[in-house]
């Protein structure tokens, strides 16, 4: 059974599921993050709804990036219009997990969560890998 851990805020959050034992939420490709964030109440953002038409699904990926699905070029295509963009991000309802996964939602997602909508685009309070290393 695959373990999925979203960090929303530092705060990690892990769920387990068992292959092709999910509802299908809609939201997202069967058993992307988004589709097992919505099985699991885990507040995922995903303003399009799944279909890869926006960038709020944005999760960047810490540990298990090889038991996810190929990026395909419509994924890789909008994930370059996502603010905060990493070699780790991914787009939650794209991904398909295979196995255990640990991802990070962007700060600008977080403000997203807790402020009850309005993306803020502004800058975020975390500091960038660049400006960690100075
Ligand atoms: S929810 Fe819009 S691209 Fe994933």
């Amino acid at each position: 059974m695959p373990k999925v851990t979203y960090i929303i805020d530092g705060v990690p959050t892990t769920v387990e599921f068992e292959h092709d034992a999910l509802d299908y939420s809609h939201h997202g490709k069967p058993e992307s993050f988004l589709d097992v964030a919505k099985n699991f109440d885990v507040p995922l953002e995903h303003a399009c709804g799944g279909s890869c038409a926006c960038t709020t699904c944005h999760v960047i990926v810490r540990e298990g990036a090889d038991h996810l699905s190929e990026m395909d070029e419509e994924e890789a295509d909008r994930l370059d219009t996502a603010w905060d963009l990493t070699p780790q991000s991914r787009l939650g309802c794209q991904a398909v997990i295979k196995g255990d996964v640990v991802c990070e939602l962007p700060m600008y997602t977080r403000n997203y969560v807790q402020e009850g909508g309005g993306i803020q685009l502004g800058k975020s309070g975390r500091k960038h890998k660049a400006e960690e290393v100075r």
